[in-house]
């Protein structure tokens, strides 16, 4: 008899833009220059001396299992990031290592979502969000946001979709796939009103530091009763050594602590030992230089794209991304990006990837590659379009 996937597959799509991205490297092997506007990690390599302290660790052997909750020299060192760059205090017994921001909402959800529990989720969102409410038995409630409210979740939001089978709301401020922030007020709310309801509230802040003329706080500033994701993948520029934390309330730990021994071990050792000068000066020095680019960059796209007829209602105020309706352009944003890619060799993702929420009518550009990259993207698009 042949063997057949568990059903919890069923419900978990691969990503869209993978197809696409396989094209375009088709297009490539076959000689065609392909502008890449559909990847989300940094174009940049990781920082130089990062990577002298993963040699160092190397020379030294460092490379058994660490204590499943992460080697506690960089949970001190995580701590004193929010302490220097939020001025609030995170304990280090609170800061959970992980295996990328991935690993850290895989804990968060299992350790807080019960089977037939309802968790709300932003549609657009980031795509595995509702893939891994899923994986643990819950049941992705998706919230259709728009321009209005910056493409976040807003108190009236939350309290409007709230019921009595939920268990957690999930943010993500700078958020994939709009680049758009939360606001102050608004983070602040939600967390006070789900704490009133017995509730959870996870806030993934992997893109903190990628944020252009503007501050944003932690929600640790805001409540001790939070589950907060980072990553060193973004920001720190690690996507590939798997790497990234998550803050719990203390009375979490232990469960956490649980779940990461079974589920991980731990996250990979080299790279823990990397990361401890992840927040050194002389990298953050490094960091804030190409947090400048990446800014320059979008000052380039976004007026470009408007100039194409893209219609960019909220500028983005961080991560890499903008977030466009292509309506004014094309009926159905999924053949739009296939069709620029095969005619143009300029690859972006269609909304397809991000929920359901008016898919066919968004793409979203990755601005993960030069101002020259995207300058010739652009007029590619212009000759295209
Ligand atoms: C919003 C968001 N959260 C989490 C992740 C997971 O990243 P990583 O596991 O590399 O930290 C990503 C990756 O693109 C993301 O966009």
């Amino acid at each position: 008899m042949a063997l057949s996937p568990a059903d919890r597959l069923r419900e978990i799509q691969p990503f869209h833009v993978m197809a696409l991205l396989s094209r375009a490297k088709e297009l490539e092997a076959q000689g065609r220059d392909i502008v890449h506007m559909e990847i989300g990690e940094p174009d940049f390599p990781t920082p130089e001396p990062i990577l002298a302290a993963a040699e160092g660790a190397l020379r030294k052997r460092l490379m058994h299992y660490t204590p499943a909750l992460g080697l506690p020299g960089l949970r001190e060192a995580i701590s004193r990031h929010y302490r220097n760059r939020y001025g609030v205090d995170v304990s280090s017994k609170r800061i959970v290592v992980t295996t990328g921001g991935s690993g850290a909402l895989l804990l968060a959800l299992g350790a807080l979502v019960n089977p037939g529990q309802e968790v709300l989720v932003t549609d657009p969102g980031y795509p595995c969000n509702r893939n891994f409410v899923q994986f643990v038995g819950g049941v992705p409630c998706a919230v259709p946001v728009t321009a209005a409210t910056n493409y976040q979740l807003t108190p009236e939001l939350v309290e409007r979709h709230w019921t009595s089978r939920s268990a957690a709301v999930m943010l993500a401020s700078p958020s994939n796939p709009t680049g758009t922030v939360m606001a102050q007020d608004g983070l602040r709310d939600v967390l006070s009103w789900i704490s009133r309801q017995g509730g959870a509230v996870i806030v993934d802040e992997i893109y903190h530091g990628l944020v252009y003329g503007t501050h944003i706080p932690t929600a640790l500033q805001f409540s001790d009763d939070v589950f907060v994701v980072n990553s060193f993948s973004k920001y720190f520029q690690m996507t590939g050594w798997r790497l990234g934390w998550l803050v719990v309330p203390e009375a979490f730990v232990p469960h956490i602590d649980k779940l990461a021994q079974n589920l991980f071990l731990a996250a990979p050792t080299p790279a823990q030992y990397a990361a401890l000068s992840a927040f050194d000066s002389a990298t953050i020095a490094i960091l804030e230089q190409r947090r400048a680019e990446f800014q320059r960059r979008r000052d380039f796209l976004v007026p470009e794209l408007q100039k194409l007829g893209f219609q960019i209602p909220v500028i983005p105020d961080g991560a890499f991304y903008v977030y466009a309706n292509s309506a004014a352009l094309a009926p159905d944003s999924f053949e739009l990006t296939r069709r620029i890619l095969e005619e143009a060799g300029v690859a972006f993702t269609p909304g397809i990837d991000f929920g359901k929420n008016a898919p066919e009518q968004h793409v979203r550009f990755a601005y993960t590659t030069s101002v020259a990259r995207l300058q010739e993207g652009v007029q590619r698009l212009a000759a295209a379009l």
